[in-house]
């Protein structure tokens, strides 16, 4: 049995006011309750890590980051970030091949591959994010660019490193969209996503692995896309905003 888990990816939003009012309300509305049966992570902005890891000392809900760059060590590389400043602020996980860093930043199946190395060899759980665009899906693609965006990061490491990897799976065509793979297109791929880690590590071994749902959750549709076998929680990205909005998808994971 994996127990959920529900990430809120808030993307380049937030000023320390509007952060601490949301963690507030999140707070005081039932969020540390949440905790022994749903895992929660938050993941705003890296110029606001400090402050939400202050927000959230006493509880347990987790720390994320948005990005790192792919190099290890400190040095000259004006405007990066890399694992091991994401160690010294508490974040536990790095979001990886988001599909907006893959389009805007052209970042390469070969790049998140090794930024996914960079989290693993630092301590950090890599939340890899893949998913087809609409155009790929119509075209027939969906199988092909998964399998490449899949299996470029799953070969790239030893089983061990593959086993602490958490998968997201994010059809670029329900992002910010309001439209929302159906629970059976997004169960079908969430499946045919394990059965390709399972060609690297063993079925036992893909079966221990999470892999969250990301594409326009809400309260209302979360109970069925949750219940789905395949599914273990969401990436969530506009819900995640409004305390109300990410409680009630949080509540739906119990
Ligand atoms: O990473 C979360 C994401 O891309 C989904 O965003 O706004 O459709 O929930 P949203």
């Amino acid at each position: 049995m994996r127990k959920l888990l529900v990430a809120a990816n808030w993307k380049m939003n937030g000023r320390l006011e509007q952060n601490r009012a949301l963690l507030q309300s999140l707070k005081n509305n039932g969020l540390l309750e949440l905790n022994h049966e749903v895992d929660v992570l938050i993941i705003p902005p890296a110029c606001y890590l400090s402050q939400v890891s202050q927000e959230l000392v006493g509880t347990q809900v987790k720390l994320g980051a948005q990005n790192i760059c792919s190099w290890l060590q400190d040095g000259a590389f004006t405007g990066e970030m890399n694992a091991q400043m994401m160690v010294d602020l508490n974040v536990s996980h790095v979001l990886v091949g988001h599909s907006e860093r893959r389009a805007f930043c052209a970042e390469s199946d070969e790049l998140v591959a090794e930024k996914t190395k960079a989290c693993l060899v630092s301590g950090l759980v890599p939340l890899v994010c893949v998913g087809e665009t609409l155009d790929e899906r119509e075209q027939g693609l969906l199988q092909a660019v998964l399998s490449r965006q899949v299996l470029t990061v799953a070969k790239s490491l030893d089983e061990e490193a593959l086993s602490k990897v958490v998968w997201a799976y994010e059809p670029v065509w329900a992002i910010g969209t309001g439209l929302t793979a159906t629970p059976e297109q997004a169960q079908e791929v969430h499946a045919f996503i394990r059965s390709l880690l399972a060609t690297v590590m063993g079925q036992v071994a893909a079966d221990k692995l999470h892999i969250l749902y990301g594409g326009s959750v809400k309260a209302n549709n979360a109970v069925e896309l949750f219940a789905q076998k395949d599914i273990d929680g969401g990436l969530i990205g506009g819900a995640s905003l409004s305390a109300s909005d990410f409680l009630g998808i949080c509540n739906a994971a119990k």
